[in-house]
């Protein structure tokens, strides 16, 4: 199954069971919200999870494009991509969790063929403030799933204040040997499904009060679920990245880790910018700054004379049809060049700063600050001119 026809099952299977299709959003949150990007596909829908009647009803389902930069780390795993798609279910104060699972269960094993042997869930196992979750955990025994119960990897909240609440979690089997262990113990479980019991609000003193309606809110990563149905071995080998892997190992000779991390942050950047995001020393506009730079930085490393303007147009189009953005290639590359001018620039003048006497000794934190205030470089950049 390919990700496109993925996404028509996902979407028909809920549609058939009373859920109205909505447009996901662009990355960028509306202003006021505390968060730089949409991060889960629950996201924009927050106002509605709060209480707001939503205009399509009370079962709702999409396809979200996410930014998460707490991932940014561990791109180049398996299974970590930057902007990657979230299909997403919820119930607005209708249908309760158990039922939202039942569902899922169903559409992972006869919809998409899954071997029900090779899913194991977690499930939270309740705290000082709030109980087990027993409807999901009978849910689960019932249909013979194994279940781990957890406390803080069961709980899911968007950000430190807002709609959050008990989360089942269901994991696929990707080892080589029959199942064994369990997903907080062995890896190899790789988590494809989250559903959220989305009835609590943290306060901003740290205290829970419950939500007006009792939500439910599931979010399922596109690209993994993609790979793992597809049986390959990480999220850069599905079909959404054959451009990608067909076009850069000939023009760039990276080992694998690096052209997972050149590939995502450059699909990620043109995503970036295709929803209107320039590169800025703050905010959004920074973060799209270190992509792009850590893009440079590891082409470079090889071979200095690498550079963006040999990015096949391809890529930047393929990417744009993909997130259906309406904007041409050209914007694109010039924001990439421009910007690959001005970190060139800096390099240059990093270079030049770094010969001087004063900074020819090993480097203190004073330095680094000075070097960061009054010359604009900063430490990352400074650290890796020198380790060369
Ligand atoms: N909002 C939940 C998540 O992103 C479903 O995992």
């Amino acid at each position: 199954m390919d990700t496109d026809q993925l996404v028509r099952v996902f979407t028909e299977y809920f549609e058939e069971r009373g859920h109205r299709r909505i447009t996901g959003s662009t990355l960028l949150p509306p202003p006021g919200d505390q968060v730089l990007f949409t991060t889960s596909g629950m996201h924009p829908l927050t106002p509605y999870l709060e209480g707001r009647p939503h205009p399509l009803g009370r079962r709702l389902v999409n396809l979200q494009r996410c930014l998460r930069t707490t991932d940014l780390d561990e791109v180049g795993d398996r299974t970590h991509l930057t902007v990657f798609e979230m299909l997403g279910s919820w119930s607005l104060g209708d249908y309760e969790g158990p039922q939202s699972l039942d569902w899922g269960y169903g559409l992972l094993t006869d919809g998409f063929g899954v071997d029900p042997g090779r899913l194991h869930v977690t499930v939270f196992g309740g705290d000082d403030r709030v109980g087990p979750d027993t409807g999901s955990l009978e849910l689960w025994q019932d249909r013979g799933v194994p279940v781990e119960l957890t406390v803080e990897d069961n709980w899911w909240s968007n950000g430190p204040t807002g709609p959050c609440g008990p989360d089942s979690e269901i994991f696929l089997w990707t080892g080589d040997t029959p199942p064994e262990s369990t997903p907080t113990r062995d890896d190899r479980w790789v988590e494809v499904w989250n559903h959220v019991m989305m009835r609590h609000r943290r306060l901003d003193d740290g205290s829970l009060v419950p939500l007006p309606q009792r939500n439910v809110d599931t979010g399922l990563g596109l690209e993994r679920l993609s790979s793992l149905l597809q049986g390959r071995s990480s999220v850069f080998e599905c079909d959404v990245f054959d451009p990608w892997r067909r076009l850069l190992p000939p023009l760039w000779r990276l080992d694998e880790p690096s052209l997972r991390l050149v590939g995502d942050h450059l699909r990620s950047s043109v995503v970036v910018i295709g929803d209107g995001v320039r590169p800025s020393t703050t905010g959004r506009g920074y973060v799209l700054r270190r992509l792009v730079r850590r893009v440079l930085t590891v082409l470079r490393r090889d071979d200095p004379r690498r550079g963006l303007g040999d990015l096949p147009d391809e890529l930047v189009r393929h990417t744009l049809d993909r997130f259906r953005q309406d904007v041409p290639t050209e914007t694109v590359r010039q924001v990439l060049l421009d910007e690959e001018r001005r970190f060139d620039r800096l390099l240059d003048r990093g270079r030049r700063l770094l010969s001087r006497p004063r900074f020819r000794g090993p480097l203190g934190e004073d330095d680094l600050h000075y070097l960061h205030d009054t010359h604009g470089l900063p430490r990352d950049l400074v650290l890796d001119l020198r380790s060369r």
